[in-house]
């Protein structure tokens, strides 16, 4: 068996889940793990001076769960996708040459180096400042943005947490989020496949 991990990381409302999503409906015997599923409670999130809630940055994260949950992964994609309640595609060769493929998204990613070190591929998606802002404002969050968060908590972090990934990350590949979803797919996906010929 074979498998391949691949980091879709990128700013916030880059298009991380939806180019994940289209991901794993055409790479076989997928599974996406999202770093958003491991916030921790908005009670111990601190706040700063203006009454921002310190979301855009690792110690808001349980990284020590989603690496628990990555790890499970690699232990048994197959029993991992069962628990997810996943099919897997049969057959599965017995001469144990089949790939499975995890795609972990988020917007911290690629900060977090225990994490970093296990991708074969790192993608990174990027929108401009006005793009980023205005597809931001259409959404609604979980508690939702006050008023001036995306400038005084969101952007400013965007931008000392990218400025940490570039002086770390080598091999990332910067994606266009600004392109049509179904070139992103193309891209990305054909990317992976080629991968799979090498893996
Ligand atoms: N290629 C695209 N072209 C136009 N709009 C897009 C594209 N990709 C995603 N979107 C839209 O942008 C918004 C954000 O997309 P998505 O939720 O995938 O981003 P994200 O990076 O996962 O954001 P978050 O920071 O909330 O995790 C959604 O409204 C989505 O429909
Ligand atoms: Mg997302």
């Amino acid at each position: 068996m074979k498998k391949l991990i691949v980091g879709i990381g990128g700013m916030t409302n880059g298009g991380k889940s939806t180019l994940s999503r289209s991901l794993q409906a055409v790479l076989p015997n997928s599974c996406i793990i999202s770093q958003d599923s491991f916030f921790k409670d908005d009670s111990v999130v601190p706040v700063d001076s203006h009454g921002f809630k310190q979301y855009d940055m690792l110690d808001a994260l349980h990284m020590d769960r989603m690496m628990h949950e990555i790890k499970s992964w690699m232990q048994d994609p197959q029993r991992f996708m069962q628990s997810q309640g996943l099919t897997v595609k049969c057959p599965v060769s017995e001469k144990g040459n089949d790939i499975f493929s995890l795609i972990v998204e988020g917007f911290l990613i690629f900060n977090y180096g225990p994490l970093n070190t296990l991708f074969d591929k790192r993608y990174f998606l990027q929108i401009p400042y006005e793009m980023c802002k205005l597809r931001r404002s259409s959404r609604v969050y979980v508690p939702p943005d006050p008023v001036g968060y995306f400038d005084g908590h969101v952007w400013p972090m965007y931008l000392k947490n990218r400025k940490e990934m570039e002086d770390t990350v080598q091999d990332l590949v910067f994606l266009d989020g600004t392109q049509k979803r179904e070139d992103l797919l193309a891209r990305v996906s054909e990317d992976i496949q080629q991968m799979f010929t090498v893996v």
